[in-house]
């Protein structure tokens, strides 16, 4: 439980522990792999199209052609996924919004990867390669979606180990219909943890396990977070009336909200943990609506 009468509003965002892994590793399988791919599809978080990011992908796929897909789009605010595709489109990045759970918006991704390769496979064409495989690497931060998106356009399922050069066991290959194939990210690419606000947004979205955070400062954190925008919809589903949130700090809006839900232990105390439980996974869930944390500026 969480005990901050009179204190000031807490504005440090929660920290992460986390371990940076193995970019040096992921740096050289990536250097490795991109050599054998016409383009990258980089999958991003739509509800946090900021965090959900590689800092240093740019600078890993060394120029290739890259698209970019919204995932996750299914629990984004509608209108916010509209504003970002809009900043991809300005940045000349082809872009779509996609739900890689249950498939919608993924019939676009073959028809954006032609359009990004359009001058290529018009010289391939001229040099009589027509219908030259296409192959794209997908990449995104763990837990972004990209098992979900092989799994959905790879309707097999099976990873095809060709006998090419250049493939091993740690490149594996996924035909997706005929003359295009994708290939997983080589390692893990870390999103920028070294943010806090990045670490806090990942852990938002459940990106970060529970165990190496306060999930009852996160679930205030998070409360805060989405009052100056989403006030309408946390006051209608935790039932709070709406004039008086305003000002208030997240771990009084969890008392409420556990108290409003009968979340009570012996002596009438209210069970904020478990209010902060329900807070995120309703969150997460896409239960409290459809919300993006990121706000696109246009
Ligand atoms: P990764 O390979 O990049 O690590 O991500 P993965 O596909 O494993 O997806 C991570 C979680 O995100 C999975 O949920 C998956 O179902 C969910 N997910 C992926 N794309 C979408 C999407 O567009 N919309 C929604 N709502 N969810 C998506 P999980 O709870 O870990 O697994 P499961 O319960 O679905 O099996």
């Amino acid at each position: 439980m969480i005990k901050r009468e009179n204190a000031a509003p807490d504005t440090e965002a929660v920290s992460i522990q986390w371990f940076p892994g193995h970019m040096t590793r992921t740096k050289r399988q990536m250097e490795k792999c991109i050599r054998l791919v016409d383009a990258v599809a980089e999958i991003v978080d739509a509800r946090v199209p900021v965090s959900s990011r590689n800092p240093v992908l740019h600078q890993l796929i060394q120029g290739k052609p890259r698209v970019i897909l919204l995932n996750k789009s299914d629990m984004a605010d509608p209108e916010q996924t509209k504003r970002w595709l809009q900043v991809y489109k300005k940045q000349g990045i082809p872009a779509i919004a996609v739900d890689c759970r249950s498939g919608r918006g993924l019939n676009g991704f073959v028809p954006l990867v032609r359009e990004v390769l359009r001058d290529r496979i018009a010289a391939w064409e001229q040099k009589g390669m027509v219908g030259r495989t296409i192959r794209v690497m997908v990449v995104g931060i763990p837990n972004v979606g990209k098992s979900s998106l092989i799994n959905r356009l790879c309707k097999g399922g099976k990873a095809a180990v060709a006998d090419r050069p250049g493939v091993t066991r740690d490149n594996r290959w996924f035909p997706i219909g005929k003359g295009f194939e994708l290939l997983d990210t080589p390692g893990v690419l870390w999103p920028k943890f070294e943010d806090k606000v990045v670490g806090e947004h990942l852990a938002f979205t459940g990106a970060v396990r529970d165990e190496v955070v306060d999930t009852e400062r996160l679930a205030s954190r998070l409360l805060e977070a989405l009052l100056p925008v989403y006030a309408r919809a946390v006051c209608e589903r935790y039932r709070l009336d709406e004039a008086a949130v305003a000002g208030k700090r997240g771990d009084e809006l969890l008392e409420e909200i556990g108290k409003n839900r009968g979340m009570l232990m012996a002596g009438g105390v209210v069970n904020t943990e478990r209010a902060a439980a329900a807070v995120l996974d309703e969150f997460r869930s896409a239960r409290l609506g459809k919300i993006t944390l990121e706000r696109a500026e246009t």
